[in-house]
């Protein structure tokens, strides 16, 4: 059987390295991927959004499922569209997908079901936004509605930077995506990331996580796509876990299926523990990364069922199983990242990493023959074991071998975790 998976970082690369362990692959198409799916898979290059382009191919390789990482394609109906041309995927329509592409529509949403989440002020103009920011007690968060590769959320700390920030989102900032502003109410408390498979009327919930989001040490800095993470999450025992699918997956899925949302793929609640119980931050309707180079190693067994049983909303509970370890995974980046910096550097020593830790590729490439940066995140290190403390040991022993020009690394990923093991 041929399997397409559309995307080209290291939340696809582990999906690609799961699905070619399965026994009932043929062969994957990543398109378009990057150098690490190009090792294990055959890579096609070409716009996933050219849809016509992306038909042909589907029908020229006997595809017989498309499986969709990224938030753009999502966003732009590519599984709108290949349900119309009867072609199975995995992932969310656009209907669903709005639960991460508009923050004011999970907002509503979220106030429609019942689910906590901090206080928002959904608006549509700098004056709207002035009045609200100068007439408020409390601190305030200010967030683009759209996508905004994870760079549309700010945290003022003052009136004077609220006002500046909804001033450069709605002069444009990030384009389309900043036409309207969520004003939140700034909650506190540590995040944890929960993950559901929905396959439109049922769902299971997978390993749990925690990333680390900050560029700097000791969590300060700018946001990044995710500088690391650990799974599960150990702040997150049974008892709240319950507590967070009554309050907060359940009502979702719940009201999903009230909008005649058929939602297909994966629900990332992005939550925040606060001291009057968990809220969420966000929705993204797909596999986080790096968290996704954590789970998928966790996955036991034939992850193509998986895919298979929600794209045709036929999930069963009994085929998904984990293995029981706990694992820890780095992002080695670009010098300058998540702002400017430079790439085509030669990246060295992955020939010297022990097998226990697999190194995923985000942004690389080969060219000459030779492995080069691509990317602002270009590896991830990810290994499984028997707790957080010799995961982490295990990863930052391997990632010493890794090196390629103006390279870094958080030193303190999973630090937080075991402190309490
Ligand atoms: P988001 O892209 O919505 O996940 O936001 C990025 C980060 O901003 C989150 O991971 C939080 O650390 C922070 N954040 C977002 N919303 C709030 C809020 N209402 N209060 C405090 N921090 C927030
Ligand atoms: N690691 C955060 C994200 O995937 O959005």
């Amino acid at each position: 059987m041929n399997i397409a998976l559309i995307g080209s970082g290291g939340r696809e690369h582990a999906i690609c390295q799961k699905l070619i362990e399965s026994s009932l692959l043929t062969k994957v198409y990543c398109i378009p991927g990057n150098a690490g799916t190009s090792l294990i898979a055959k890579n096609l290059n070409f716009n996933f959004l050219n849809f016509k382009k992306l038909y042909a191919a589907i029908k020229f390789y006997k595809i017989e499922l498309v499986v969709v990482g990224p938030e753009v394609p999502l966003v732009n109906g590519i599984v709108d569209f290949l349900q119309k041309n009867k072609i199975k995927v995995f992932g969310p329509n656009k209907d669903g997908a709005k639960l991460e592409f508009s923050k004011s529509w999970a907002k509503e949403f979220m106030q429609d079901a019942n689910i906590p989440t901090a206080n928002f002020w959904k608006v549509n103009s700098l004056e709207e936004a002035k009045k609200i920011i100068n007439s408020s007690s409390i601190p305030l968060v200010v967030k683009a509605d759209g996508l905004a590769s994870g760079k549309g959320v700010f945290i003022p700390n003052s009136k004077d930077e609220c006002f500046k920030a909804a001033e450069s989102i709605f002069n444009g900032r990030f384009g389309n995506s900043g036409n309207v502003v969520v004003l939140e109410e700034k909650i506190q408390g540590p995040e944890v990331s929960v993950f559901a498979l929905c396959d439109g009327k049922r769902y299971t919930l997978l390993p749990t996580a925690q990333d680390h989001k900050r560029l700097n040490e000791k969590d300060k800095g700018p946001n990044t796509g995710g500088m690391g993470a650990y799974s599960p999450a150990p702040l997150l025992t049974e008892d709240y876990l319950y507590r967070i699918i009554k309050e907060i997956i359940e009502p979702t899925i719940n009201e999903l299926n009230k909008r005649d949302i058929d939602y297909r793929g994966v629900i990332y609640f992005g939550l925040m523990i606060t001291e009057s119980g968990p809220k969420v931050i966000e929705y993204n309707c797909r596999f986080g990364d790096p968290e996704c180079e954590l789970i998928m190693p966790m996955y036991d067994g034939n992850i193509i069922d998986v895919f298979f049983e929600v794209a045709e909303s036929r999930l069963n509970k009994n085929t998904v199983k984990w293995k029981n370890q706990k694992g820890v995974c780095v992002a080695v980046c670009s010098g300058g990242y998540p702002e400017k910096y430079q790439s085509g550097f030669e990246i060295n020593g992955l020939e010297q990493i022990d097998n226990e830790v697999i190194c995923f590729h985000s942004g690389t490439k080969i060219s000459d023959d030779k492995l080069l940066t691509n990317g602002g995140r270009v590896l991830v290190l990810s290994t499984l074991g028997e707790s957080i403390y010799y995961s982490r040991e295990k990863v930052y022993k391997e990632l010493k071998k890794v090196s390629f020009t103006n390279s870094f690394y958080r030193k303190d990923i999973a630090l937080r975790a075991i402190e309490n093991e």
